[in-house]
């Protein structure tokens, strides 16, 4: 900024407010040099250019401490505050920047994209449409790796690790349903299936690795139940085991929402048992506090109240 009197400002804030509160508040033309890592000669020229500029004498010269005159007491208030809204202006814009530049990373499990993830993500993008979003496909385990490595920012797994870093909260515990093939004689009986039915089909189960996953989930609980099935036959995937079942080669217990996902030569029936469930569980680094997070918590909140899920139910 060039002024009428020909002295350049140059860029915000003002090199010569600056130089004249740090020589105030200093008492000292030498320590204000050192604060501001100048020599005393430009520093001295700076609050010269600037009295010039202003038409009044701000220091007392010769004094020591260097003391303000009349003039300079009244125009240091008004300095201290430019400086500050210049401060804070600066603020403003670097967190206007970043917000328009930011990014924020998602990991969750397979299955939780049959259920109300999409639903979330759509909200998210539409409420910041300039952050750019990845979605990472990780296990529970891994999850919690890239957490700490600042590769996602949350994850959604079903797996209750614990992790002094890391902050899960119970999103909802999801109810498992049998899939069994088409034509399966099940299908015949009415009313929800209990595992004890299950007993003569061959379980599959996912994922293989790494463990602890969903599988033992399922296996915990034929064996909570003192029940053991047929036999095991452990896959890599969702896909292969619904794969599998429409093949006629066994059953499989999946996550409600996974029933949305109509394929040929799979029915699904619902389980009569409390212990079948699986919960949705959210995580992230527990020193982060960014606006997203709490954004993705805010649309979650809301899918819920519109499907009537009580959070952490
Ligand atoms: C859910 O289906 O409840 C869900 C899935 C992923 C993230 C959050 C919630």
């Amino acid at each position: 900024m060039r002024h009428a009197s020909g002295v350049s400002f140059g860029p915000s804030p003002p090199p010569h407010l600056r130089t004249f509160v740090a020589v105030a508040e200093e008492q000292s033309f030498t320590r204000a040099a050192a604060r501001l890592r100048i020599a005393q000669p430009p520093l001295s020229r700076q609050l010269q250019q600037l009295e010039a500029e202003l038409g009044v004498t701000l220091i007392e010269r010769g004094s020591r401490p260097a003391r303000l005159t009349e003039p300079g007491r009244v125009l240091f208030e008004q300095a201290v505050q430019i400086l500050d809204r210049v401060a804070e202006m600066r603020s403003i814009a670097r967190r206007m920047t970043e917000a328009r530049l930011g990014r924020f990373s998602i990991g969750f499990v397979a299955s939780t994209l049959y259920g109300h993830l999409p639903a979330i993500l759509r909200d998210f993008r539409a409420a910041r449409p300039n952050t750019e979003i990845t979605v990472l496909e990780l296990t529970s385990i891994e999850q919690i790796a890239a957490l700490k490595e600042g590769r996602i920012d949350v994850g959604f797994g079903r797996i209750p690790f614990e992790d002094p870093t890391i902050t899960r909260l119970l999103l909802r515990n999801e109810t498992m349903v049998a899939a069994l093939p088409s034509g399966h004689r099940l299908l015949g009986k009415a009313g929800p299936l209990v595992l004890s039915d299950l007993l003569d089909d061959p379980l599959i189960v996912y994922p293989k690795s790494p463990r602890p996953s969903y599988a033992d989930q399922v296996i915990a609980l034929y064996r909570s139940r003192g029940l053991r099935p047929a036999s095991l036959h452990e896959v890599r995937e969702l896909q292969t085991a619904l794969g599998l079942v429409a093949a006629g080669l066994g059953i499989c217990l999946v996550p409600a929402a996974v029933e949305r996902l109509q394929r040929e030569g799979v029915a699904y029936r619902a389980l009569d048992d409390a212990l079948a469930i699986s919960p949705i569980i959210m995580r992230h680094r527990g020193d982060d506090r960014s606006a997203e997070l709490v954004l993705i918590l805010d649309i979650i909140k809301a899918v819920y109240r519109r499907e009537g899920i009580t959070l952490g139910r």
